[in-house]
């Protein structure tokens, strides 16, 4: 199958592209490179470097290369920051996402993969997620991603566009190749490697009044590689669906940190403790504070 990957330069993008060539399958990435990395994209996909807020490059693309199926990972996703500028987030995103869409029915595209965000959920009622949770957006980035699933929904319906969106918190890890690389860096896991490392002097961790023993926040954490396989598996499926990732085990922030004083050359700060984390607290960080799944 010959799939369009938009976003493959970025983090999970990438991932998700040499996933993809490992079983045999065509790829075009499309990406303005805003956040990735023209190295990062695999050497057996074809690169086209463009945003999708023009639709006559996504014309060009799907004329020449005829994509059958499309992965859509090519989206700003910073909760905080879409606070900020909804409009970046609500306006951008959707017309981007809108030019994908009608690219694809005029294409005659009939299978695509949302990767969509737990932010659906602002206050959920159970961890983990229930798939029968109702939905309210956390913020604008939550809410433009909600947009785009009721888009899916009309385009399934009337023109028989396959697809499934993906909710999931916080992506991690790597592949032996590709990773996590941000400018600036604002995720967790990297900023704490980056101090094990010596290249950065401390991790902030935001937030200390949840109920957990140290009053850090719960989060959960995803390996890239499962998304990755997710994502693809659901490409493979192609039902209309909408399905949430979650892992079995939450991590509260204070024992990442303990990870980080376990790091050679690194001497804990505080001992550590490790107690069974309690439920994730819904609700917001305080003040401006990022509030991340994605
Ligand atoms: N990283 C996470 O923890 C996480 C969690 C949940 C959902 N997601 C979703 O997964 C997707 C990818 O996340 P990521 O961590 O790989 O992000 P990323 O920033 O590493 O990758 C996004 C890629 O999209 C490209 N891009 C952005 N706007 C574009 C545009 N207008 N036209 C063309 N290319 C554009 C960027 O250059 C970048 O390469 C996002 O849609 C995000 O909402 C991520």
């Amino acid at each position: 199958m010959k799939i369009l990957v938009t976003g493959g330069a970025g983090y999970i993008g990438s991932i998700v592209v040499e996933q993809l060539i490992a079983r045999g399958e065509q790829v075009v990435v499309f990406d303005n490179l805003y956040q990735g990395h023209r190295a990062a994209v695999h050497p057996d996909a074809a690169f086209v470097q463009g945003d999708l807020a023009d639709r006559a490059a996504l014309d060009a693309l799907f004329t020449e290369h005829r994509p059958e199926g499309i992965m859509h990972f090519g989206f700003p996703y910073l909760v905080g920051e879409s606070m900020q500028n909804p409009f970046l987030y609500i306006g951008d995103n959707v017309t981007n996402g809108l030019n994908l869409l009608q690219a694809a029915v005029q294409h005659d595209v009939r299978r695509f993969i949302l990767s969509s965000t737990a932010n659906l959920f602002d206050q959920p009622e159970h961890m983990p997620i229930a798939e029968t949770e109702r939905i309210v957006p956390g913020s604008p980035y939550g809410e433009s991603k909600f947009i785009l699933e009721r888009l899916l929904h009309w385009m399934d319906r009337i023109y028989g566009l396959r697809f499934a969106a993906l909710r999931y918190f916080n992506a991690c890890g790597a592949s032996a190749e590709r990773g996590e690389d941000h400018h600036p860096e604002l995720h967790l896991i990297p900023i704490i490697l980056e101090v094990a490392r010596g290249k950065r002097a401390k991790v902030t961790i935001f937030g200390d009044d949840y109920p957990t023993p140290d009053g850090t926040c719960v989060r959960d954490y995803v390996h890239v590689l499962d998304l990755a396989q997710a994502h693809i598996l659901a490409l493979y499926a192609s039902t209309a669906a909408a399905a949430i990732l979650q892992s079995r085990q939450r991590y509260r922030l204070q024992r990442q940190r303990s990870c980080r004083d376990r790091a050679p050359g690194h001497r804990p700060a505080h001992p550590r403790r490790d107690r069974p984390a309690p439920p994730r607290r819904s609700g917001r960080a305080r003040g401006q504070q990022r509030r991340h799944p994605p």
